[in-house]
């Protein structure tokens, strides 16, 4: 990535991370980038710094717009490796006793990653460092992504770095919404169902405290992915609908097999799902990554799972994927579940305790069928799908 002046006198002088395919277990199949902005006012000041493995890369970046030992104070808005890794080198080139800005969590939790005595400078929601004539504003947001994590505000241009928020793992030559169009929303939605969707609460408060805050809003920056600058209102109103988990006309079917019984299974819930004119995708989970569920789990009104019992137990993925999407805490949703069986057949059951401890709504005991599904079987489960589809649709069953 090369180092763009976003704004008069500011940059980014990230890193793209093109070859990056697994992101602590999420998927990123189209690599990622760590943002890291530096403001030259009468004070220079870098926000975020990049993985460690690029701290180099990032000194050269910095480099091409000033002497990196200028650099007056360093803010840390989030204390996750990916964007402080870099951190060490950089106070090492610039000086270990510049000020370094970050929340009280912040001070903390850096201490306790770094283990460096670095000159921290702990800020609060409201706290204001001028530059000269530009001035940073501070805003905690607290577990977006972390307990640390805060936002920082730049008001003469109106430019919110936000961390996490807002972000995309995506690397590509596009800096701007602008540059790249609607594809980015792709990567948003999957940002969000990932990383973002338990703490789906704290993001609405925090949408209502922007609000009430009155912060005027030209540009977003985040950690990853594009800047916001042609319509930062597209992400923050996203972010409102996926908050509030709005869901559509939409069901999931995520299933896994072993001699194809569940699969078939799931193709004639599929089609029954269908047939009541819902939007509807089999999903088989040897086959698609967890973090591509989720996305398509996100605004899905249904989320029904099939199983195999397999001794006595779940089929893995399946254990997988639930454990997985329990931790992001999807709310509004219809749960149902199947799966074929030898003799024991405890698959449905245990789907459904992980389906109400999920709070999802239960609307049919599920459906077992002993080995392989015949054509009454079959009809049994296009059956069921119907009954799925109409649920979706809010109709009786
Ligand atoms: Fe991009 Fe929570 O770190």
């Amino acid at each position: 990535m090369e180092v763009v002046e976003i704004a008069k006198n500011i940059y980014n002088v990230g890193v793209n991370d093109w070859n990056i395919r697994d992101f602590h277990g999420y998927s990123t199949n189209q690599g990622t980038s760590y943002n890291a902005f530096l403001i030259v006012d009468d004070k220079i000041a870098l926000l975020d710094t990049v993985k460690k493995e690029f701290s180099d890369r990032l000194i050269e970046n910095i480099s091409q717009v000033v002497d990196p030992k200028t650099i007056d104070y360093v803010i840390s808005n989030h204390t996750e490796m990916d964007h402080s890794g870099g951190l060490p080198r950089v106070m090492h080139k610039i000086g270990e006793n510049k000020p370094l800005y970050c929340s009280k969590m912040g001070a903390k939790h850096l201490a306790r990653h770094f283990h460096q005595k670095w000159n921290y400078r702990a800020v609060g929601t409201g706290d204001e460092l001028s530059l000269g004539k530009r001035t940073l504003t501070f805003l905690e947001t607290r577990m977006i992504h972390w307990p640390d994590s805060m936002f920082t505000y730049l008001k003469e241009d109106k430019i919110l770095f936000s961390s996490d928020g807002f972000g995309q793992h995506y690397a590509g030559n596009e800096m701007f919404d602008d540059q790249i169009g609607e594809e980015i929303m792709t990567h948003a939605k999957k940002y969000y169902a990932n990383i973002l969707l338990l703490y789906s609460p704290l993001i609405k408060n925090l949408l209502q405290k922007v609000t009430d805050l009155g912060l005027e809003i030209d540009v977003i920056c985040p950690d990853h992915g594009i800047i916001w600058r042609k319509d930062p209102g597209k992400i923050i109103n996203a972010y409102a609908k996926w908050a509030n988990q709005e869901t559509e006309e939409k069901a999931v079917v995520i299933y896994d097999t072993m001699w194809k019984s569940t699969e078939i299974m799931a193709k004639a819930i599929t089609e029954g799902i269908a047939n009541e004119n819902v939007s509807v995708r089999p999903i088989h989970l040897r086959r698609v990554h967890r973090s591509e569920i989720m996305t398509d789990v996100l605004d899905a009104r249904a989320v029904v799972i099939g199983s195999p019992t397999l001794n006595n137990q779940l089929f893995p993925t399946v254990s997988d994927i639930l454990t997985y999407m329990k931790g992001l805490k999807p709310k509004n949703k219809i749960g149902a579940a199947f799966g074929s069986f030898g003799w024991s057949g405890e698959s449905v059951q245990l789907i459904n305790k992980e389906l109400d401890a999920m709070e999802f709504d239960i609307i049919d005991p599920g459906l077992r069928i002993q080995y392989v599904p015949d054509k009454d079987g079959k009809d049994e489960c296009f059956e069921f799908g119907k009954r799925i589809g109409k649920a979706v649709k809010g109709e009786s069953t």
